[in-house]
């Protein structure tokens, strides 16, 4: 096969600003159809793409058999439903994060994508980086000991989403084919959530993968400041090594206020400290020895072309799935055991949700 043909599932902000603009740069890739039940959307995007095929709905698409492997960028309680049909279809995937809603809607797509022998990406773009890479091998290969804690604070600027008035948050949506829609965010039974599903996604999808664990107690204080969905949240969490966590987020910087994304792992022989938003890693031993990573360039910070033409490459024979499902699938759980102990104002365990 020389070039893969990718049907790529929502026409908006995300898809259009990153996703259609990196495979249709992209040699292996064909982009030969668009879905979204928007029409204009769907018209705008297909005329700035010079896509021929669009559809109203993924169904049709995938019955013609015109795709080898589709991008899912649409609102988060669609991730699943889609997902689940590309899949059933033998059509390998990427969807965006969060993977889904529910742990069980991992495990089936995980099942699924096993079973099919497709391909399953999710779009963290953070772990396409060096530096994760980097920190999840110092990680998995004991360099810093047994893992006894890790640290997250997540802080960022997207209350604007969460009210239902996305185009408040200026830089990121300015020029871009479809801002989001004023629903992705803000109506709690299409997002799921707010911070947690948006943002602490990024952030936990991260410890996961570069930890290799998954949470086994999930304690959470959420608050929504008057929204509709949470827009505040701190998670205390016990991981399946006995390692202890917590994770502090909000969405509710304004813009020009500074954003912090910085994770911290504490082990028996060292500490590695880990800052998304600046591309800055450093490990700190046991014996006093310390290790300073290169800082990651602007261009390495967010590769958000990546995810996409990663689906491709993958599709072609490459083997290196940076942004696999199982750790977002314990992301995925997480957060719904976050969810349901803020709810219930209990300690929740994950082997509660199976
Ligand atoms: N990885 C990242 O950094 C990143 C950044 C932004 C958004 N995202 C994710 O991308 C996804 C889309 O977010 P967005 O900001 O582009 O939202 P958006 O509102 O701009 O786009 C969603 C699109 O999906 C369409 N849609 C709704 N139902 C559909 C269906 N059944 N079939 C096809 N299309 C349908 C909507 O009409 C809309 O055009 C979300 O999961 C979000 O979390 C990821």
């Amino acid at each position: 096969m020389g070039r893969v043909r990718v049907g790529v599932i929502g026409a908006g902000w995300w898809a259009t600003r990153s996703h259609l603009a990196s495979l249709c740069a992209y040699e292996r890739a064909d982009v030969v159809a668009l879905v979204d039940p928007d029409r204009e959307r769907l018209e705008a995007a297909a005329r700035r793409y010079a896509i021929g095929r669009t559809f109203s709905d993924h169904r049709p698409l995938l019955d013609a058999g015109l795709v080898d492997a589709v991008v899912v960028a649409v609102p988060h309680a669609l991730h699943y439903p889609i997902a689940r049909d590309a899949l059933a279809a033998g059509v390998h995937v990427l969807v965006e994060k969060p993977l889904v809603l529910r742990s069980s809607e991992a495990a089936d797509l995980i099942a699924r994508a096993r079973a099919a022998g497709c391909h399953l990406v999710v779009g963290y773009t953070y772990q396409f980086t060096r530096h994760a890479r980097l920190a999840r091998e110092i990680v998995q290969t004991g360099r810093i000991g047994e893992l006894q804690l890790v640290s997250g604070l997540f802080a960022s600027s997207v209350e604007a989403f969460f009210r239902g008035a996305p185009e408040e948050y200026a830089p990121p949506v300015e020029g871009t084919v479809t801002g989001p829609s004023a629903r992705t965010y803000s109506d709690p039974a299409l997002a799921g959530g707010g911070q947690g599903q948006t943002q602490v996604t990024h952030g936990m999808g991260m410890v996961f993968w570069v930890t290799g664990r998954r949470a086994v107690e999930v304690t959470a204080q959420m608050s929504s400041c008057g929204l509709a969905v949470d827009l505040v949240d701190a998670v205390a969490y016990r991981l399946d090594n006995g390692a202890v966590g917590t994770i502090a987020s909000t969405g509710g910087l304004k813009p020009g206020q500074p954003k912090q994304q910085e994770f911290r792992y504490y082990g028996s022989e060292g500490v590695l400290l880990q800052e998304l938003i600046h591309g800055k890693l450093s490990v700190h031993y046991a014996d006093g020895t310390s290790e300073e990573i290169a800082d990651m360039s602007e261009d390495e910070l967010y590769p958000a072309d990546l995810p996409a033409r990663t689906l491709v490459d993958l599709v072609l024979g490459g083997r290196d799935n940076p942004a696999p499902p199982e750790p977002a699938a314990a992301t995925v759980e997480f957060l719904e055991a976050a969810y349901r102990s803020a709810h219930e104002g209990r300690t929740v365990r994950t082997s509660e949700l199976a």
